[in-house]
């Protein structure tokens, strides 16, 4: 019987020329005994049309072979069903169709696998591969006892049909058959029903979308006119999953149903004699419908979602699910997208004292949105205040913030669900190392590597050693070095803008309207074409500054870092050639100097507004920002109104790129002494007790509404503003200092008379008595009690 059988197929073979085991053959019933080998001329059994072909496939160029059946005359994804749920086979493996059963040999292991359930193979009399796509098992009154139709993997085919409890699984890849992250599940309620798995576990986590026919569901039927639709019992449609009414020519097309590995469930079609072109020449199939309508929205549970964590998820209403990875990550697999994406910086440390604690900027990801994994919720906070939140908090990998409703939420790693969608409302707020190249990642781990092959090599030739010592002691060296030069950060980031000169000189129409100038600089008035035409202040730094580049970088990124209502805010800088501008945002009220000192006296409550800006933005840069910046300058014409009058501290920070420290010398100072502390004039260090100083100068000044010092004064006794303010405070007669205030200032003498107090406390010779910031201001306020001042006077008999 078996000869038989072998020499009739042999007679077969050989009347149609074909060579055995080569090529594939063509439709004929398939008798038991047949076989198929796994070699690279890839063996198959086809369909009567050839159109279809059952058979092993090469997958990768020295990958396994998979068992499937596949679209045969489509060269790129023809695979619609495979065997062992995608399991791949070394060459030489077999499939055998006997009357045991309908198995696979694998070549290496000698295992067998049934491919049918054996009790369907009771009574096989032949098989065959047919015009649908279906690869059958039938016995001998041509009854199927199996159909590759009934055991979907994740794709259905024209005249399938999915009965309820048949599941369709997304393969891994476009490439890996074996499962991945999705399901579509005809449940046995009747709802259709679209899950995310536990990968890479089969277990059911959440689903994402449903034709919720729970209760009428019955079938899921894919007609051959292209429709595919859920119907009850009785056949009649309840949910239209696609609807191929646009399709001009049905024969005309091949046409498949295919969950994805992305989670979408696609209906794609191609043209018998054209397919759809693709830009690269080759024929491909084109999309004719999908579910969900965006799956990066649809997702929304614990798990890695289309792209996998911390990656962003991109619909296009054409074709496929684009995963991105946010600035400063990069894929952990540039093979494998699904496997998402890892940070390229070292993660902040939580260590204050640790380098890797600052040195961090949040960039900006409009519309884009995070929805899960928040730790933290803030509401109503301003952008500013939330940067700065997740900025100073080791845990926070990113900020969500939504202007709409004034929310902040913080979020640690892994990220989840990332999408950019234009309808959502919400931006992200991404920290990244300022320095973001893979330098220390990859240094590090060259070395650890060097270190492993050290000890090694030590083991094994004893004489080598001296040599890996001394390689090891440099190499380590060197890591240090770069380590040490890490630790400035480059002005990279979302807060600040690098400017080209061109673009400058164009915003200011050629530096054309000077707003101010002093020592060192020149502002000028600009107006940001790029920028919806917002105003701004541009300063050029002339030549004093620092030449060098990377400390100039390092001070501006320390600068661009700040953030308080009472600062005025860096917007960006242009550091190219010998230009050195700063551009600041532009303050619409001017400076305090020619508020406090022009034709009408400003109100006292502003006045008094205005010393309290000014104090909580000193203490700021004093105590709450991630480096101490000491002014060196506070005088009114640094002190800027916005559109509110607020007081706005304008040059911050620009002492240190000027090089101005402790050698400065009193003759540079002739003629504008006043604010300027006495520790300037001795060789004292100098702290942050000097800016408090200029500030108590300032504060009798915003208090008298006059200069610390009038020439033209017909009462010698009132030209120094301190002395005389300290004589009418001892005399009492503070009536005397506010002769042509408000009636408000009137009213409120006793508030008056602490402001002095306060004043003269911070302007005492000795550094040591000068409260700090933080005393002052509570002081301002009236949280903090303040005792009575000494003679600060003295410093003027040193001074002059
Ligand atoms: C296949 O076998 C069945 C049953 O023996 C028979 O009815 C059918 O005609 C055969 N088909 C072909 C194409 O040989
Ligand atoms: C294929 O997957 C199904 C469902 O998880 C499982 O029941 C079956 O055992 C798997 N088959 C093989 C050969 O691994
Ligand atoms: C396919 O993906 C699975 C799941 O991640 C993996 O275990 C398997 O090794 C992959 N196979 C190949 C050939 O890459
Ligand atoms: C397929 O289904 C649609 C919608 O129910 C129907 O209009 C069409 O006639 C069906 N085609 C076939 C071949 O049954
Ligand atoms: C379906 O058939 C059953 C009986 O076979 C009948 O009672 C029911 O009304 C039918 N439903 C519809 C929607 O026609
Ligand atoms: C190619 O396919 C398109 C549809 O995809 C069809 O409109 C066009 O007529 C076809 N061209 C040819 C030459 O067959
Ligand atoms: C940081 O990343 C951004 C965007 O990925 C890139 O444009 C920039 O050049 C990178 N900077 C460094 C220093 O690697």
């Amino acid at each position: 019987m078996a000869f038989e059988l072998t020499y009739s197929l042999c007679f077969l073979l050989i009347l149609l020329h074909l060579p055995l085991f080569t090529t594939s053959q063509p439709y004929q019933n398939i008798s038991l005994g047949s076989s198929l080998v796994a070699q690279d001329d890839d063996s198959a059994w086809l369909s009567p049309s050839e159109e279809f072909a059952f058979g092993f496939q090469r997958i990768g160029n020295d990958g396994g072979f998979l068992l499937a059946i596949r679209f045969n005359k489509i060269q790129k994804n023809n695979v619609v069903w495979s065997a062992i749920n995608g399991s791949l086979f070394q060459k030489g493996s077999t499939v055998e169709f006997t009357v045991d059963g309908f198995f696979i040999k694998d070549s290496e292991t000698g295992n067998q696998q049934f491919i049918s359930d054996q009790t369907a193979a009771n009574g096989v009399a032949y098989a065959a591969m047919l015009d649908t796509g279906n690869f059958v098992l039938a016995n001998k009154n041509s009854i199927n006892l199996w159909e590759s139709f009934h055991y979907p993997t994740n794709t259905i085919l024209p005249t399938q049909t999915l009965s309820q409890g048949n599941v369709l699984y997304a393969s891994y890849s476009e490439t890996n058959y074996s499962k991945g992250r999705f399901q579509l599940n005809l449940q046995f309620d009747g709802n259709l029903v679209l899950y995310t798995t536990h990968f890479p576990l089969d277990t059911l986590n959440s689903g994402y979308w449903s034709t919720k026919t729970e209760g009428s569901g019955f079938q899921v039927v894919f007609n051959m006119s292209g429709y595919i639709f859920v119907t009850d019992k009785n056949g009649s449609v309840v949910y239209t999953v696609s609807d191929s009414d646009k399709m001009a020519s049905v024969k005309d097309y091949y046409q498949r149903a295919t969950l994805d590995s992305d989670g979408v469930f696609r209906h794609y079609v191609y043209h018998k004699s054209n397919g759809s072109f693709v830009e690269t020449g080759t024929r491909a199939w084109s999309t004719f419908s999908f579910q969900p309508p965006n799956v990066c929205i649809a997702i929304e549970d614990r798990g890695p979602g289309p792209c996998g964590f911390n990656s962003i998820c991109e619909h296009d209403d054409q074709g496929p699910t684009i995963c991105r990875c946010p600035q400063g990550y990069t894929p952990i697999d540039v093979n494998d997208e699904r496997k998402g994406c890892k940070q390229k910086f070292i993660p902040q440390s939580c260590d204050e004292s640790s380098p890797e604690s600052h040195g961090f900027v949040l960039a900006e990801m409009p519309y884009t949105d995070w929805p899960n994994g928040d730790y933290e919720h803030f509401q109503p906070v301003d952008e500013d205040w939330c940067k700065k939140s997740c900025l100073g908090d080791c845990f926070c990998a990113i900020a969500i913030y939504n202007s709409d409703q004034q929310d902040c939420y913080k979020k640690g790693i892994p990220l989840l669900n990332g999408r950019n969608d234009n309808s959502t409302p919400w931006k992200s707020l991404i920290k990244v190392g300022a320095d973001n190249s893979t330098s220390k990642y990859g240094k590090k781990k060259e070395i650890s590597a060097l270190v492993l092959v050290g000890a090694a090599l030590m083991l094994i030739i004893s004489y080598l050693l001296i040599f890996i010592i001394t390689y090891l002691f440099f190499s380590r060296l060197y890591s240090k070095q770069a380590k040490t030069s890490d630790l400035y950060p480059v002005v990279q980031g979302f807060n600040l803008k690098r400017f080209t000169y061109m673009e400058l000189k164009e915003a200011t129409e050629g530096f054309k309207e000077e707003l101010g100038r002093g020592g060192f600089a020149t502002v000028y008035k600009g107006v940001l074409a790029s920028d919806n035409g917002k105003g701004v202040a541009v300063k050029r730094l002339d030549s004093m500054v620092r030449e060098n580049d990377f400390e100039f970088k390092a001070e501006v990124s320390m600068i661009g870092g700040t953030s308080h209502k009472n600062l005025v805010k860096l917007l960006g800088f242009c550091n190219e050639g010998q230009h050195r501008i700063l551009v600041y945002e532009f303050m619409t009220n001017g400076s305090l100097s020619s508020f406090l000192f022009g034709n009408s006296r400003p109100s006292w409550y502003q006045r008094r507004e205005i010393a309290l800006g000014t104090a909580r933005g000193l203490r700021y840069l004093h105590e709450e920002c991630s480096s101490q910046i000491i002014h060196c300058d506070i005088k009114p014409q640094n002190i800027l109104l916005d559109d509110s009058f607020t007081a706005r501290i304008a040059d911050f920070g620009v002492a240190k790129l000027l090089k101005m420290d402790q050698t400065r010398t009193t003759t540079r100072f002739r003629g504008t002494k006043g604010y300027v502390a006495p520790e300037w004039f001795k060789s004292l260090p100098v702290t942050v007790k000097a800016d408090v100083y200029s500030f108590g100068i300032l504060l009798l000044e915003i208090i008298c509404c006059r200069k610390h010092y009038e020439e033209n004064m017909q009462d010698e006794e009132q030209m120094i503003l301190a002395d005389w303010a300290y004589g009418c405070y001892e005399q009492k007669k503070l009536h005397l200092l506010i002769k042509n205030d408000d009636d408000e200032a009137k009213e409120d003498i006793k508030n008056m008379e602490l402001f002095l107090m306060i004043a003269f406390w911070c302007i005492q010779e000795d550094p040591s008595l000068r409260p700090t910031m933080s005393k002052v201001t509570p002081m301002l306020e009236g949280n903090l009690e303040v005792s009575v001042p000494p003679n600060p006077s003295s410093l003027y008999v040193l001074s002059k």
